[in-house]
């Protein structure tokens, strides 16, 4: 007999199946939930297998609780990966691109300025890069080390500040990493450098009282921003953000307190030199306006062996875009990187136009000073050019070519070229005043070697004096790092 008809039988059978199923999904149901609380139990009591000291500044030492967070993190020594503008990949910035040498004439970057890599390589690349032969301050270790927040509770950061690049050599040695993002006791995410939260202060905010998600991202604006050294003696990293996050607002504070970081050798124009504003620049993008933090693409979950864990690999999501991006968009991975590069190809497109105006400009107003111009002729011409660079280097020098906000990062680089080229009209006026002839020749600038020759960079004299220095430093640096580590209150 069919169950159907046992059912049309007996009209009570049906009520017993129906009362048996539900007690079968409750009971599934019960026992999944219990499975998913244990697992969630195990990720937020985080048993450590050994405790953390307060200021621990090794990685390794973290990384025995953390196996899988630790091997992820370590694998940001990986520099396989390139993608059509960045990776992980040594890239030479000033090769690929002589405008900028130009551009920088008269500041360190103009010797040597690479892509960012993976943050295992923090230190190693601060002590090669030619930039650390001219005198720097110590706040230039400020997001390189996990050793800084231990040296800021020491010393105190105005003192960290006030130092000397070298003078703390020996000190920094371990790269960013655990300590620069997690209370060791917790493990919840921390804010370690006091500047992040000094700009939250001036701005009426408490950084404690940032949500989750919010932290997500600003763990990374410790170090991903605009900043500037404040005080010619005290060097006080501060973010300049008083007037807000934009270009814009960023350029009137400068203008407020009147900020110079060089004096540019051909046009003499007092430049600003903008860091790397990611933070600042993802903000006015839509993933930011969704909701979507840093961590969300760059630090994706992972599974291993039915473990969820967050992925330390930072480096470029198009390397893991199933992770990275596929969890909230749908399409292929092809159609994704071809998104991304379309708005980077854009931006890059409007980016060499504001090179090639900016560098035109420095280049006529050197002439006009050959032809007897005084720079009080020119100050109109000045102020243009050195808003005109900074909205440039602003885009320029944010990580992405622009893909954290492709509409804002066009905005500012069309800025850019506006004012470039009304500085270059002006500084035509100048020249005919002065009889010359309103066409300046430009140079060859097709290499870096031809851009560095045309500023007056000797670059092979540069190059031994840094070897010379790393020879004699860097192995009593390391000597006495060693020293201290095997001590018992590291
Ligand atoms: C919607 C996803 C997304 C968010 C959110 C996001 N990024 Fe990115 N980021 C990207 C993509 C895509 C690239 C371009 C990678 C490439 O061209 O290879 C990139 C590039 C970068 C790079 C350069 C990578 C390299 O290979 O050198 C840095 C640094 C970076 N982002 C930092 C940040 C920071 C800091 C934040 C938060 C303030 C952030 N990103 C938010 C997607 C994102
Ligand atoms: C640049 C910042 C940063 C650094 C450096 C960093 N983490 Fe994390 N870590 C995060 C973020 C963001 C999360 C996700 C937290 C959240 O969503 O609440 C996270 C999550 C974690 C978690 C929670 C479990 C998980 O995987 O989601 C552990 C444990 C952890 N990290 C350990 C480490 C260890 C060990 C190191 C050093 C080897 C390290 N982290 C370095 C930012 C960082
Ligand atoms: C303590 C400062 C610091 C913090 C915090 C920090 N970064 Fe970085 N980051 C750096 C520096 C410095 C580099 C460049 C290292 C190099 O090239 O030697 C870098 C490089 C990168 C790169 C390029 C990696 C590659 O392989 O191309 C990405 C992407 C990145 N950071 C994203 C992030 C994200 C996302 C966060 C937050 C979760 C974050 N960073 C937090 C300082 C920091
Ligand atoms: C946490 C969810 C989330 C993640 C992760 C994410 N996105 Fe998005 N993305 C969004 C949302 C939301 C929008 C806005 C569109 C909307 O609201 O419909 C968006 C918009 C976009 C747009 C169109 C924006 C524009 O400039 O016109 C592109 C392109 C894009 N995402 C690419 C990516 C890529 C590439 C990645 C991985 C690196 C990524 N997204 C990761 C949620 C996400």
């Amino acid at each position: 007999m069919k169950i159907t008809e046992l059912i049309q039988r007996h009209p009570w059978l049906a009520w017993i199946l129906f009362g048996g199923t539900a007690v079968i999904v409750f009971l599934v149901g019960w026992l999944g939930a219990s499975i998913m609380e244990r697992r969630s139990e195990a990720v937020m009591q985080y048993q450590m297998v050994k405790p953390i000291a307060d200021w621990e500044p090794r990685n390794e030492v973290w990384g025995e609780n953390f196996p899988r967070e630790f091997e992820t993190y370590r694998s940001t020594t990986d520099t396989s990966f390139e993608s059509k503008y960045a990776g992980s990949k040594k890239r030479d910035l000033l090769a690929e691109d002589p405008l900028n040498v130009v551009l920088w004439a008269g500041y360190a970057f103009s010797r040597e300025y690479n892509q960012a890599r993976g943050h295992y390589y923090a230190i190693n690349d601060i002590r090669n890069i030619l930039r650390t032969s001219v005198p720097q301050p110590a706040t230039c270790w400020s997001c390189k080390s996990t050793d800084v927040p231990r040296l800021m509770n020491k010393m105190g950061p105005a003192n960290f500040y006030k130092g000397s690049w070298d003078s703390l050599g020996h000190e920094v040695v371990n790269n960013i990493g655990c300590q620069d993002c997690h209370d060791p006791k917790t493990m919840n995410l921390r804010i370690t450098r006091p500047a992040l939260a000094e700009a939250w202060a001036r701005q009426g905010k408490d950084i404690n009282t940032a949500t989750r998600q919010e932290m997500r991202s600003l763990v990374c604006a410790q170090c991903h921003v605009e900043y500037y050294f404040k005080g010619k003696v005290e060097k006080y990293l501060t973010f300049p953000w008083d007037k807000g996050f934009s270009a814009d607002s960023m350029e009137a504070y400068y203008e407020e307190v009147g900020h110079i970081d060089f004096v540019h050798t051909l046009s003499k124009t007092p430049i600003l030199k903008a860091q790397h504003p990611d933070y600042e620049l993802y903000r006015t993008g839509i993933h930011a306006e969704r909701g979507v933090s840093c961590a969300d693409c760059h630090m994706p979950y992972k599974n291993e062996g039915g473990v969820k864990f967050t992925n330390h690999k930072i480096a470029s999501p198009l390397e893991n875009i199933a992770g990275s991006c596929q969890v909230c968009h749908r399409e292929s991975e092809e159609t994704l990187i071809k998104n991304v590069n379309d708005r980077q190809d854009k931006v890059m497109e409007v980016k060499l136009l504001a090179e090639k105006a900016l560098v035109a400009a420095h280049i006529e107003a050197a002439a006009a000073y050959k032809v007897g111009a005084d720079s009080s002729e020119l100050v109109p011409a000045l102020k243009l050019i050195r808003s005109a660079q900074w909205r440039w280097d602003w885009v320029s020098a944010a990580n992405a070519v622009g893909f954290h906000s492709p509409l804002e990062a066009t905005r500012v680089l069309s800025t850019s070229i506006q004012r470039a080229e009304e500085a270059r009209r002006f500084i035509t006026q100048v020249l005919i005043k002065h009889k010359a002839s309103p066409v300046v020749p430009m140079p060859d600038l097709s290499t870096k070697a031809k851009a560095q020759a045309f500023i007056g960079l000797n670059m092979p004299k540069l190059t031994a004096e840094k070897n010379e220095w790393k020879k004699k430093v860097l192995p009593v640096w390391d000597a006495k790092a060693k020293e201290r580590q095997g001590s018992a209150n590291y």
